[in-house]
């Protein structure tokens, strides 16, 4: 990008203002003695100089082509963000028309180091990589590959992060030991690493349109009408153990618009927002 720099004469002593500006180096900076002149500054000619562009805003969806990463990549899109997407399969089975403006990576945030290239130029993360299986595995996948996903975005200067985690969901904690240790270890890093830049959605269930395997699932069917009576009973969400089976479920174009302002807006609060906090936020950018 080019910007102009003006070259400042003045009518009566241009000889030692120009002498001023020239001493200061590159021009930016005006002593003071020689700025005491009975009249005004006339800009009359100016010149160009090459200087780097701007940053502009790249955000990196960890697992983009996931249910809720194909959504964030989506609102991103729309706001105008350049978008990529690290995942292990890469682009997988989108055929959606939007799915051609993202940047897609293939990578395995917990094998070599080579995945961490798609770090580069981006300003902001949004982390979607999280699954099931046995408590080794969901600990590894909810865990570790997201504690090296917040480790290599801050050690390669990213400013933000967000990290979509997940609710308690009472005794079913116990259950899914592996599932909610990985999800709080990696909050744990996140929090560190990102004091000011970091933060972190804890949504229950989500609902919206779901792809596998070409097929578009309506899982708004059970969700929908849940989130309208449960979003008004959060009293009963905070009772111990049963308390989460009244956390209202989410839509997950709420949790994406949410995700892609934390992800960009500098003054969105870092730490730690629950389902009402998400819901709360979606209705304010609206
Ligand atoms: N869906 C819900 O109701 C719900 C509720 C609460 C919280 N959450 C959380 O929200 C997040 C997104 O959920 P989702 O339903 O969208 O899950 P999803 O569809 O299974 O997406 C997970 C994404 O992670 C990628 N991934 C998995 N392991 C990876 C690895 N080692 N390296 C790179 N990418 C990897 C997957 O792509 P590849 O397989 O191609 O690698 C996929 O894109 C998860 O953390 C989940 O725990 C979901």
């Amino acid at each position: 990008m080019r910007t102009i720099v003006s070259r400042l004469i003045n009518s009566r002593s241009s000889v030692s203002r120009l002498s001023a500006i020239t001493a200061s180096g590159n021009g930016r900076y005006l002593s003071t003695d020689s700025n005491k002149v009975d009249e005004p500054l006339k800009v009359e000619e100016a010149e160009t100089v090459n200087v780097p562009p701007p940053p502009s805003e790249k955000l990196l969806v960890l697992g983009g082509n996931g249910f809720v990463g194909s959504h964030i990549c989506r609102e991103a899109l729309d706001r105008g963000l350049t978008v990529a997407s690290l995942s292990r399969s890469g682009r997988s089975s989108l055929r959606d028309s939007w799915a051609t403006n993202v940047i897609w990576h293939q990578g395995n945030l917990l094998s070599s180091d080579s995945w961490k290239e798609a770090l580069d130029g981006v300003t902001a993360v949004i982390s979607c990589v999280g699954g099931f299986g046995s408590n080794s595995y969901m600990y590894k996948i909810n865990g570790t590959a997201n504690i090296n996903a917040i480790r290599a975005a801050s050690e390669k200067g990213v400013k933000r992060f967000v990290y979509i985690s997940a609710a308690d969901s009472g005794v079913a904690n116990y259950l899914l030991q592996g599932y909610y240790e990985g999800k709080r270890a990696a909050e744990t890093e996140l929090l560190t690493r990102y004091p000011y830049g970091g933060v972190i959605l804890r949504p229950g269930f989500i609902y919206g349109t779901r792809t596998v395997g070409g097929m578009k699932l309506p899982l708004g069917v059970i969700g929908s009408p849940m989130e309208m009576v449960l979003q008004h009973a959060k009293p009963l969400s905070q009772l111990p153990l049963v308390g989460p089976l009244f956390t209202p479920p989410v839509n997950v174009t709420v949790v994406a618009k949410v995700a892609v302002r934390a992800a960009t807006d500098p003054v969105f609060p870092p730490g730690i927002v629950d389902v009402h906090g998400i819901l709360r936020y979606s209705q304010k950018s609206r």
